[in-house]
C-alpha cells in the first residue's frame, strides 16, 4: 500500500475504526475512573498515533486528547474531580511525527518536540501526554520493561492501527495484554494477512509468523490450501481469536469486519477481560453502518462463523434472530435476568440495549416459558426487572 498520501484524506473504511474509538473511549473512560474499577487513573495508548490530522478530520491521536479534554469538562461540569489520564502517542514516521506535534501543539499548546515523558496540558493538567517517535513494538516493550517486575499497568486501553501485519508481533500484544486491566482494538489489516499467509518467502514467513504469534506457519498454509474466500477467513479469525485468548488472560473478543468495494478490508479485534468493557464496546461498534460483526465462542466450530451484517437486516428481523438464539440455546433452563443478560452479552453479538428485554417479551407472548417469577415480588407480564427468574421451554 502506498502510504504517501494517507493523511491528505479520510476514507471511509478508515472513518469506521475512528467513529468506534469516538463511541467508545469517553464511555470507557467513565467506566475505568468512575464505575466499579474505582480506579482514579486510566492510560490510553495510541500505537501507530499518525499525523493527528486527515484533510477533512482529525486523526486517532488528536481525537483521544479531544475525548479526554470533553471528559474532563464533563466533570467540572457535574462538580466531579477530574480524573487522571495518561495518553502514550508512538509515531514511526519522523515525517508524521513531527506532524503530529504540530497538531497537538495547535490542540493543546503543548510543546512536546524536546519531551519524552508524560507532560500536562497546561488548561487540564490531569492529562498528560507523551508522545513517542519509535516503533511500537519497542517503545511499547520498553514501557513494560520499565514497570518493574512485580507491578502493572494502571487500566489501560491501546489502539492499534498499523498500514502491515509485519509492525504487530504477537509477543508484545500478548505482553501487553497480561496487564491487568489492559484491552486493545487491533486493525488487523486482514487484506494482507490473506495476501501472504500462504507466501513461501522464507522471510515473509518469518514475520507472518510473528504477526499471528506462531512457531510454524507452515501447517496453517496446509490448513488455507484450496478454501473458499469466505472458509480462510473464518480460519483466520478463529485463529487470531484463540491465540488471544489462550495466550492472554483476555476473556471476551468481539471482531468486526470493515469492507472496501464489497471486499473484505480490514477487520478489528476487540479484547477485553471486562464484561463492561465489553458492554460499552458492543453499543460502540453497533452504532457504525456497512460493517458486519463476529462475536468469538470457544465452542462453536470454526465453520459456523460468519460475521452478521446487522444493518442489513431490519429490526425485526434481528429481534427474531436473537429468539430463536434464546429459545434455541437455552431450552430447558431456569435463568435469572443476570444471568440471560450475561448470555446475551458474552455468546451472540447483539448488545444488552433495545434487544434483550424486548426478545424476553416476545417469548413470553409466545408462550416460550414454562413460568417466568420474581424473587422481590410481583412482576408485570412482558417486564423483568431485577430478581425475574424464566424457566425456558
Ligand atoms: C494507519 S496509520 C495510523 C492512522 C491513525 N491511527 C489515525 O487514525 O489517524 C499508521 C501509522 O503508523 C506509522 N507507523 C508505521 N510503522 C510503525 C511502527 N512500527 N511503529 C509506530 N508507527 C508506525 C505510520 O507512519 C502511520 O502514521
Amino acid at each position: 500500500m502506498s502510504t504517501d498520501h494517507f493523511f491528505i484524506e479520510l476514507h471511509r473504511h478508515s472513518e469506521a475504526k475512528l467513529k468506534i474509538l469516538d463511541n467508545y473511549l469517553v464511555p470507557w473512560m467513565r467506566k475505568i475512573t468512575m464505575g466499579s474499577f474505582g480506579a482514579e487513573r486510566a492510560l490510553v495508548i495510541d500505537g501507530f498515533a499518525g499525523a493527528g490530522s486527515y484533510g477533512n478530520s482529525d486523526g486517532s491521536s488528536i481525537r483521544l486528547i479531544k475525548h479526554a479534554i470533553d471528559f474532563c469538562e464533563q466533570a467540572d461540569a457535574n462538580n466531579r474531580k477530574r480524573p487522571q489520564l495518561l495518553i502514550l502517542l508512538i509515531e514511526g514516521n519522523e515525517e508524521n511525527y513531527q506532524e503530529l506535534l504540530k497538531n497537538i501543539y495547535r490542540v493543546t499548546s503543548l510543546d512536546l518536540s524536546e519531551e519524552k515523558g508524560y507532560i500536562p496540558i497546561p488548561d487540564y493538567p490531569s492529562i498528560q501526554i507523551s508522545c513517542r517517535f519509535g516503533k511500537f513494538d519497542e517503545v511499547l516493550k520498553s514501557r513494560l520493561d520499565n514497570l518493574g517486575t512485580r507491578e502493572t499497568l494502571i487500566p489501560s486501553f491501546c489502539f492499534i492501527d498499523p498500514f502491515g501485519f509485519k509492525d504487530t508481533p504477537f509477543e508484545i500484544i500478548k505482553r501487553y495484554l497480561k496487564n491487568e486491566k489492559s484491552e486493545i482494538l487491533l486493525n488487523f489489516i486482514y487484506e494482507e494477512t490473506n495476501r501472504f499467509i500462504t507466501a513461501k518467502n522464507e522471510k515473509v514467513k518469518a514475520h507472518m509468523q510473528r504477526h499471528l504469534g506462531l512457531d510454524d506457519i507452515d501447517s496453517v498454509q496446509e490448513m488455507v490450501k484450496g478454501k473458499s474466500a469466505t472458509e480462510r477467513k473464518q480460519l483466520i479469525v478463529d485463529l487470531y481469536s484463540r491465540q488471544l485468548l489462550d495466550n492472554t488472560n483476555v476473556k471476551h473478543i468481539l471482531s468486526f469486519e470493515i469492507k472496501k468495494d464489497g471486499r473484505t478490508k480490514l477487520i478489528l479485534f476487540y479484547g477485553t477481560k471486562s464484561m463492561e468493557g465489553l458492554k460499552v464496546m458492543k453499543k460502540a461498534m453497533w452504532k457504525v453502518d456497512d460493517t458486519g460483526l463476529y462475536m468469538f465462542d470457544d465452542r462453536k466450530d470454526p465453520n459456523q462463523i460468519e460475521f452478521q451484517f446487522t444493518k442489513e437486516l431490519n429490526d425485526n428481523a434481528l429481534l427474531d434472530d436473537l429468539c430463536d438464539i434464546l429459545t434455541d440455546s437455552l431450552s430447558g433452563k431456569i435463568l435469572s435476568i443476570n444471568e440471560v443478560e450475561e448470555f446475551v452479552l458474552t455468546q451472540t453479538i447483539y448488545p444488552l440495549e433495545n434487544f434483550c428485554k424486548k426478545v424476553l417479551k416476545k417469548i413470553e407472548n409466545k408462550d416460550g416459558f414454562h413460568n417466568v417469577t420474581n424473587k422481590n415480588g410481583k412482576r408485570n407480564r412482558g417486564t423483568f426487572p431485577p430478581g425475574t427468574v424464566m424457566h425456558f421451554k
